[in-house]
This record gives C-alpha cells, sequence and structure tokens, in this order.
C-alpha cells in the first residue's frame, strides 16, 4: 500500500531535509573534525566531497523516493518490480531502515547530553566556574546511568511525539517553527561570538589552506563526515522524499540542502572557535569541544550563561529535527507493512530504538573500559554500534549510486530529473563512478577496524550487493534483446 501522502507545499521537502541535515553533525562534529585535522585543508575535501559525492546521491536518493512514493523498504521493493530489477535492491531500504534505527538509539543519548547543558547554563550553575570543575562535571555526568537515561528517555519521547502526529500536523509544522528560530539563534551566537571572541583567529584557522596538516585519515573523516551531514544512506532522505511534490525539481533542491547545511556547518565553526579562541582554549580538544570547552569559554563571558542556554537550545532543536528524519522510514514501514496506525508504528519504533540507546548509556559507566563486555569485545557497545553505522552508511550510499547510475534506464531517470542534458551527463557520470569509487574509499577505512566476527557479515553485505547489480545487468541485457 502506498502512503500517497504528499507534504504541503512545494517547497517542504527542502524545509525538512535541511532539518535532517543539519544536526549535531554540524554543530558538533564538524567543528571538532576540523579542529583535529588542522583546519583549512580539512574544509576543502569535505566541500569537494559535497559537491562531487553528496549532491549527486543525494539527488539519487530523493529520486528513489519519489518515484517510489513508499517507505525506502516498500520503496525499494517496488522498485525493484516496476523497473524489472533484482529483488537484491531491496537491501537498499533494509540498510536504511536498520541503519536508522541504530542512529537513534545512539543519537538520542548525545543529543540528552545538551538537554543537561541547556539546564545547567539556564540556571547559572555554570557561570564561574574553571576548566577542571566544568571538566569534572561533564564525568559525572558521563558516569551516571541514570542521568544519562532521564536525558535520553526525554529527548526521544519529544521526538516520538512529533512523528506520531503526522508528517503535516507534526513534522511540517514543528518544522517550520523550529527551523527559522534555529537560524535565528545561529546569528545570535555568531554575533556574540565576534563581539566578544576571538573572530579572526577563528577565520584565519577556518580558512587557511595547509594541505601538510591532512591526514589521509583526516581526508577520510571529512569524506565520511559528508556522508553524515547530509544523512545519506539511511533512508532519511528516501522517506522525506516520498512525500515531496512533483513539481520540486531534484538537482535544485539538492544543491540548496547542501549549500544550507555547509554554510551552517560554516557558521557554527567561526562562531564556536571565535569563542574557544578568545578564552584562549585549544580547539583540537575532539568530542569534548562542545560539552567542556565551550561552556568554559561561556562561563568566563560577559551574560555567557544566558547565551550559552541558548547556544544548548539550538543545539537541541538541531538534532530533534534530524531525529524525526530517523524515525520516519521506519515508523512510514511499519504503517505500510503492518496497517498498524502511525502512532502504533511510533511507539514500536521509539521504544525499540530507546532500549538499544541503553547500550549506549552504559556504555559511558556500567560497561566502560575496564568492564566485563568491554574486556569480551574490545570496545564499548556504544562505540560497536558507531562502527556498524559507518559500515552501513557508505554501504548504502554507494548502493544507491549504483541503482540509479546503472540498474536504472536513462530515460527513466530523465524523466524524472527534467533537466537539461548536460546536467544529466554530469550527475550520471558522477553517480556511475566518482560516487562509487569515493565511497568505496570511505568503506576501506572501515575495514581495519572490524574485529574477527564482523568481517564475514561484511562479506554477505558485499556479496548480496554483487549479486544484485550481477542480476540487474543480466536483466537489463536480456530485456534489450
Ligand atoms: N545529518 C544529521 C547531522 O548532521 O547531525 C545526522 C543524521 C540525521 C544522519 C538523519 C542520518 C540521518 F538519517
Amino acid at each position: 500500500m502506498s502512503t500517497h501522502n504528499v507534504w504541503t507545499h512545494k517547497g517542504t521537502f527542502l524545509l525538512a531535509a535541511v532539518g535532517s541535515a543539519v544536526g549535531l553533525g554540524n554543530l558538533w562534529r564538524f567543528p571538532y573534525l576540523t579542529g583535529e585535522n588542522g583546519g583549512g585543508a580539512f574544509i576543502l575535501v569535505y566541500a569537494l566531497t559535497i559537491f562531487a559525492v553528496g549532491i549527486p546521491i543525494l539527488i539519487a536518493e530523493t529520486m528513489l523516493g519519489r518515484n517510489s512514493r513508499r517507505s525506502p523498504i516498500m520503496g525499494m521493493r517496488h522498485l525493484t518490480v516496476t523497473h524489472r530489477t533484482s529483488r537484491a535492491w531491496e537491501s537498499i531500504g533494509w540498510l536504511g531502515a536498520t541503519s536508522a534505527f541504530l542512529i537513534l538509539s545512539f543519537y538520542s543519548v548525545i543529543a540528552g547530553w545538551a538537554l543537561h547543558y541547556t539546564w545547567q547554563m539556564l540556571t547559572g550553575s555554570l557561570a564561574g566556574a574553571d576548566a577542571e570543575t566544568i571538566g569534572a562535571g561533564f564525568d559525572a555526568l558521563l558516569a551516571s546511568p541514570g542521568l544519562l537515561t532521564l536525558y535520553h528517555t526525554l529527548f526521544i519521547i519529544a521526538s516520538g511525539l512529533i512523528v506520531g502526529m503526522g508528517i503535516h500536523k507534526g513534522i511540517e509544522s514543528s518544522l517550520r517553527i523550529m527551523m527559522p528560530s534555529l537560524f535565528v539563534i545561529l546569528l545570535v551566537v555568531l554575533a556574540y561570538g565576534i563581539a566578544n571572541g576571538d573572530f579572526g583567529a577563528a577565520a584565519s584557522f577556518l580558512f587557511t589552506f595547509n594541505i601538510a596538516d591532512l591526514s589521509l585519515e583526516g581526508w577520510l573523516q571529512a569524506m565520511g563526515q559528508s556522508f553524515f551531514t547530509l544523512s545519506l544512506g539511511m533512508g532519511a532522505i528516501m522517506a522525506y522524499g516520498a512525500y515531496m511534490s512533483s513539481e520540486a525539481s531534484l538537482t535544485r533542491t539538492a544543491i540548496a540542502i547542501a549549500i544550507v547545511d555547509t554554510a551552517v556547518a560554516m557558521v557554527a565553526g567561526l562562531a564556536i572557535f571565535s569563542l574557544v579562541f578568545g578564552a584562549d582554549l585549544a580547539p583540537g580538544q575532539g568530542p569534548g569541544l562542545m560539552f567542556v570547552t565551550l561552556p568554559l569559554a561561556f562561563a568566563e563571558m560577559p551574560f555567557g550563561a544566558l547565551i550559552g542556554g541558548v547556544f544548548f537550545i539550538l543545539v537541541l532543536g538541531a538534532a530533534i529535527s534530524s531525529s524525526i528524519s530517523l524515525i520516519e522510514p521506519v515508523a512510514a514501514y511499519l504503517v505500510e507493512r503492518f496497517d498498524l496506525t502511525r502512532p502504533q508504528a511510533v511507539f514500536a519504533m521509539v521504544v525499540a530504538s530507546w532500549a538499544l540507546g541503553l547500550l549506549t548509556v552504559v556504555s559511558f559507566n556500567l560497561w566502560a573500559e575496564g568492564s566485563l563486555f568491554h574486556a569480551l569485545f574490545g570496545r564499548s557497545a556504544f562505540d560497536f554500534i558507531e562502527l556498524l553505522t559507518n559500515i552501513f552508511m557508505p554501504l548504502g550510499g554507494l548502493l544507491i549510486a549504483l541503482f540509479a547510475g546503472w540498474a536504472l534506464t536513462p530515460s527513466e531517470v530523465m524523466k524524472e530529473m527534467r533537466t537539461s542534458e548536460t546536467w544529466f551527463t554530469a550527475w550520471r557520470f558522477l553517480v556511475r563512478f566518482v560516487a562509487p569509487a569515493a565511497v568505496s574509499f570511505v568503506f576501506l577505512r572501515t575495514i581495519p577496524q572490524v574485529d574477527g566476527y564482523l568481517i564475514p557479515t561484511i562479506g554477505a553485505l558485499v556479496i548480496v550487493g554483487a549479486f544484485a547489480a550481477g542480476r540487474t545487468f543480466l536483466t537489463e541485457s536480456s530485456q534489450e534483446q
């Protein structure tokens, strides 16, 4: 059964996709990765990947959603029938839904930290605190399974309520209020950073190009980040694409999403590093940049508690608008496949993902380094789940590029894209050759991290992919005869 739902306006898909794309990836991950990888050179690679790989796959993923008008799993099943390709391509939908489920479980825990800091900032409990106190506060938060579970629960309930209210009343209406407010807050924080911090140092740090600063690992991280930040390969964009108006342009929309997402990451980076350099702190603090370095900068600045509180509200809002896009693909599938009502479907997805999130919660305390789990598996459950998503995400992107570039016939794609011959040819070249090559490169990076028991899983996935591709070629060539 098709959902047949369409967003209220032609531009709503853009709003929803930007909501999905702009999230912890822009505000938390991008600045700290740039900080760790020497700034400008990292940004150049990141921007190149966004344009050469991210945008073409974004177009492809949206197209698959819009063409099928179904949730990713049912949609891929439908496309394999209507386009007479191998059913193995349905794995794109399954991979997407599985990744969305896995990512939501830990995304919600980390977003919960922002809830804690919003509270701490607004109550002024960090005002004037020194580095030691703030560092100890973060450690204490991570050491408390109870607190982490509380925040995780609150965050996931809020996200579930929005999706449960439906795509119009829930997702659309909340995004329509949330997204403009987030942009205003971002600009306020930037203005505050310029006034109170060291904007010059931030700009030269972000934009000074020094290729020697960029290691191979940095290159790969930049490419991985461009996938994560555009929400690619996880069914989110495909699920939203299913509701996209047939009149909206795929190419223009995808370019707009990428530009806004990149601009937000840059502005967030400028604002954050202005504050960090203004307070004479180090930029390369890794994941603690947002939760330790930044609260410290706010603690030392005039009106820091207020602006800090507002900043963490921004982080929360950006995270919610992304997490709802992780619930949608699975919830829509449950509605289509099992005829559940939307609230029932959302409830099932959220409860299961919440329970899995408890593994991330205990990864920072009860099952952290030194625990039996760690000793048995050599890593925390959180690292394990993140590693799985780091494999599934590029794999999903790779399969999407291959399906759109090789399995669909050019005339069908041309009909959906309705663009000029030149654009179409450029896009097709990118999804057929450039994107698969680049993604395989990112994908291979994760292999050395993978333990023995995961290799069979990946091997199986690769075989399924190859099988799907082979069957497709056979089907295609037999059709042509
Ligand atoms: N793009 C989001 C971010 O940058 O935080 C993360 C994300 C959301 C990834 C939704 C994947 C997804 F399906």
